[in-house]
């Protein structure tokens, strides 16, 4: 019999994820650190944990409505309402996800028509494009410099809109740049997307993590809100990453598109997770905090440090991440990531995982206690002696 294909196209058109192959050689060696991983180095919260522990000994091991508890929709309705002054309707506008990762693909499949082009602003998060090009639409690349702090203008926004466009998926406090949008920014892009008429889906899981201005909601900017898809979710704020908990809000008509592909495919977010969130919303604005200030400290210490050893970066305005140039060094992103791994066991990401433009940068995660990357540093400084072009 002959072999057949039986993987879909459109799967196996898509490129395996660029940092793959190197991070198979991270595991591989001791005594490595990483800079490497988008998740907190802290545990969750006690409270939380104990919450999703007494759920399970309680036996709350079934489904719920596919829109998630009742409870956790009310509690998110009022954290958004006390926070940004928005207003969902926790049955008509709202979702429990799990994650955001699942909030993106549903809003992206709920909204896409074959063909329709989506922006992607880049350097961006690894899932953006894939995920457009699993709903058969057509990711558009928007590409930022360091000039502008790697954000989209409103006039490069407008330059790439046409009939085709459907929406944008805006990042912000950005993975992997960590930089942010201003009040005056956010209106100037809100106006181009009103004047295209396209749905801005707008991940905003760093949202509490945001050190330099307070964060600004993109629904709760004036008449933003009928055309923005809002993504948030617990894995970062919370340190809660392997419960997968997100939700999203929007307009009525988006939300029940999405919750109908969410209830053929998913159902619903567990209920131990979703009773975890519901105590993370109810008593975890301390433990935010906490992880916050400590965030703040190591992206102080690492900018400052980078800086002075020769790797130059912009100030990460939040996230936990951070960007520096290695044009300096004379070699591609991968390279570099790999010469530093194999000589000082530090893991960075390369650049070029965020975008084919961005070989001149590495990513470093400062979600790694204050001790490693300490150290880290002292290994950067070596390498930095040794490679960097005279
Ligand atoms: C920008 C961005 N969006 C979404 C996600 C996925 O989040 P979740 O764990 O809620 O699926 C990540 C994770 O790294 C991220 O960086």
């Amino acid at each position: 019999m002959k072999n057949r294909n039986f993987v879909a196209g459109k799967v196996e058109k898509l490129a395996p994820s660029g940092i793959r192959a190197f991070f198979d050689l991270v595991l591989g060696m001791k005594d490595v650190i990483s800079l490497g991983v988008g998740e907190p180095d802290f545990i969750t919260p006690w409270n939380i944990r104990e919450t999703g522990i007494f759920a399970i000994e309680q036996g709350y091991t079934s489904y719920t409505s596919n829109k998630g508890l009742y409870k956790l929709r009310l509690l998110i309705q009022r954290f958004l309402k006390q926070r940004f002054e928005l207003k969902y309707c926790p049955d008509e506008e709202m979702l429990i996800t799990v994650g955001v990762s699942e909030g993106l693909d549903l809003a992206v499949r709920a909204i896409i028509n074959p063909g329709e082009q989506v922006i992607v602003p880049l350097p961006s998060y690894v899932s953006y494009g894939p995920i457009v090009e699993l709903a058969a639409g057509v990711p558009v690349y928007l590409a930022t410099s360091e000039k502008n702090n790697f954000k989209i203008t409103a006039h490069d926004l407008d330059a790439a809109c046409n009939r085709k466009t459907k929406a944008i998926i805006l990042n912000y406090p950005s993975n992997p740049t960590g930089s942010t949008y201003s009040l005056k920014e956010l209106e100037d892009i809100n106006k181009i997307c009103k004047k295209h008429n396209i749905i801005v889906i707008s991940d905003e899981v760093y949202g509490e993590l945001s050190y330099e201005q307070e964060h600004i909601s993109f629904p709760s900017l004036r008449e933003a809100k009928k055309n923005t898809i809002y993504l948030n979710g617990f894995s970062k704020a919370y340190a809660m990453t392997g419960w997968r908990m997100g939700y999203v809000c929007g307009p009525k008509p988006i939300i029940a598109a999405m919750t109908k592909i969410h209830q053929y495919t998913i159902l619903c977010a567990p209920i131990i997770s979703q009773m975890a969130a519901c105590e993370a919303l109810q008593n975890g604005k301390r433990s935010v905090e906490e992880m916050k200030r400590e965030y703040k400290r190591r992206c102080d210490f690492m900018f400052e440090s980078l800086n002075a050893i020769g790797l130059a970066c912009a100030k990460p305005q939040g996230a936990f991440y951070i960007f520096p140039s290695i044009k300096k060094y004379g070699l591609k992103s991968l390279e570099f990531a790999k010469l530093l791994l194999k000589e000082h066991k530090v893991a960075v990401v390369p650049g070029v995982a965020f975008g084919k433009g961005y070989d001149d940068y590495v990513r470093m995660s400062y979600a790694t206690n204050y001790t490693q990357l300490k150290e880290a540093i002292k290994r950067m400084t070596v390498f930095m002696g040794k490679y960097v072009k005279k």
